[in-house]
């Protein structure tokens, strides 16, 4: 008997571009519709990535050599692929990842200077073959979301505290991400009013048959 197969989508985009409340806004449109997702994170999505997650994002770990970092977003990846993303889309169900190998590309890859290839060689005992079907890149610059940003809202872990120029450097990453893999990519431009945007989102994956 032929496996029933699922769907993998992935969400990407830098940070404070309102990732989280366009995710928050899709799940709400899938059970309001009554369509079945798994929605899992990355650094995280299982017990133990969790606790990998932890160990990357804490400012304490400043001295954090780039490629240590690679190797531990890859460790996380390899649990969650095998813990949860695989064994859904094996059962035939729709996985949304917020984040994924599109993320080590642009941060570690680009802006950290490590290159797409040693990224994608570190990750291909992580991913055993599974790449996203479609990637969702919310593509707004870190400087125009930054200015939309709260003046309230404080940098909480190590990755946020990074330059400006770091920042500006994984928006670029993504970029050449985006034109490489032109049928992959979704590029939502965000607008002004987030009802909005989740349509736009809504919409590209109804036109690919993603969700209904
Ligand atoms: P998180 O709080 O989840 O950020 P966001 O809300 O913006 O998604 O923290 C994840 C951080 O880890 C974020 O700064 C991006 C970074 N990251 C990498 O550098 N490489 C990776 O492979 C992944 C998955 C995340």
């Amino acid at each position: 008997m032929d496996k029933r197969k699922g769907i993998f989508i992935t969400l990407e985009g830098c940070e404070g571009v309102g990732k989280s409340t366009q995710l928050k806004l899709l799940k709400e449109y899938l059970a309001s519709t009554g369509q079945e997702a798994v929605f899992t994170r990355e650094p995280g999505g299982s017990v133990i990535s969790e606790q990998i997650r932890a160990v990357l994002l804490s400012p304490e770990n400043s001295a954090m050599n780039p490629v240590t970092e690679a190797l531990l977003y890859a460790a996380a990846r390899a649990q969650n692929v095998r813990e949860v993303i695989q064994p859904a889309i094996n059962a035939g169900k729709l996985v949304i990842c917020d984040r994924f190998l599109d993320s080590s590309l642009a941060y570690q890859g680009y802006a950290r200077k490590l290159g797409f290839e040693r990224i994608y060689d570190i990750n291909r005992y992580a991913l055993d073959g599974l790449m996203p079907d479609y990637t969702v890149f919310i593509d707004l610059s870190p400087a125009a979301a930054f200015r939309s940003k709260a003046k309230s809202e404080s940098l909480n872990d190590r990755i946020e505290h990074e330059s400006a120029e770091f920042h500006e450097a994984v928006y670029r990453g993504y970029g050449k991400l985006a034109d490489t893999s032109p049928d992959r990519f979704i590029r939502i431009i965000p607008q002004s009013e987030k009802t909005k945007t989740a349509e736009s989102i809504v919409e590209a994956l109804k036109s690919r048959g993603v969700i209904k």
